[in-house]
């Protein structure tokens, strides 16, 4: 009777034993598991950072290409180059360089709580992003008007604040090629009411042909363009209502959308 008592503990403990064993193994697989969805997850967040910087750096790119163009043709016809045009040239391609370097720091900490929001001018942001735009928009006759009823401050994030603007005035200038719309236009309002700052960017393109209009927000959606990859606009949103609590919405108008950013002071 005691020996069989022995014999069965013996071999509880064996089992024991075993069934410790293969906890054992499956927790290290689990482990395993853990680290390689890690990975993945980081390297997911990783393309979507690459993705985004890439995006953001398109229209700069163009930008410094065109820059030169006039340089290159003097110099194929082997005239004179004035220092002032280099250097305003120089000052340019700085100040696009600057924001291409920002444009990786900011998407690098741009889920950080610990960033600082800061005041600034509406129309400083305005200036920032028509040195990206600029050439691109004079290139194909595309009419800039901005009408400044106040010059409000605002409290957020002045570089991502551009990238927005950038997103959309870059998607009203593509619109008014593609479409190749007559006396393209493309009008910018600043006013501001109590507590808040309100920019209208509005073009003469057609409007938005998507139902319900608010899908353009949302992420890779991209409709009727060539190289579109939709990203643009589900980030400024992103930007807008999640990083600085404001709004983000459009609307069509007679002769083409009214993208409208509301902020506040
Ligand atoms: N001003 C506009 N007029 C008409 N349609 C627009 C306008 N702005 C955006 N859209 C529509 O919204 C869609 C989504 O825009 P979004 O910027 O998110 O992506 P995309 O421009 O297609 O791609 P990407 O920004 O990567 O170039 C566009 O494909 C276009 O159909
Ligand atoms: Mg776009």
């Amino acid at each position: 009777m005691r020996q069989t008592k022995l014999d069965e503990f013996l071999e509880l403990e064996e089992q024991n034993k075993e069934l410790e064993k293969l906890i054992n193994l499956e927790v290290e697989k689990n482990r395993q598991k853990d680290k390689i969805m890690f990975q993945q997850n980081k390297m997911a967040a990783m393309g979507e950072m690459l993705n985004n910087i890439a995006h953001q750096w398109r229209q700069p790119l163009m930008e410094i290409s065109s820059l030169f163009i006039p340089i290159q043709a003097k110099i194929d016809f082997d005239l004179d180059i004035d220092k002032k045009e280099l250097n305003q040239t120089i000052i340019k391609l700085n100040e696009i360089t600057k924001y291409m370097s920002n444009t990786i720091d900011d998407f690098k900490n741009f889920f950080a709580t610990t960033k600082e929001k800061e005041e600034f001018k509406l129309s400083s942001q305005i200036n920032a992003s028509l040195n990206i735009l600029s050439s691109s928009l004079k290139n194909n006759n595309i009419m800039l008007d901005i009408i400044v009823k106040k010059n409000p401050t605002v409290y957020g994030y002045k570089n991502e604040y551009t990238q927005v603007l950038i997103n959309i005035i870059n998607n009203a200038k593509d619109i008014l090629i593609q479409r190749k719309i007559k006396n393209p236009k493309i009008i910018i309002t600043i006013d501001e009411a109590e507590d808040e700052v309100i920019i209208c960017v509005e073009d003469n393109g057609g409007g938005v042909k998507v139902k319900p209009i608010e899908d353009i927000f949302k992420p890779f959606f991209t409709y009727e363009k060539m190289n579109g990859t939709g990203i643009g606009l589900f980030m400024s949103k992103l930007i807008i209502e999640n990083n600085m609590n404001g709004r983000l919405w459009v609307e069509n108008k007679k002769d083409g959308a009214l993208f409208k950013i509301i902020t506040n002071k």
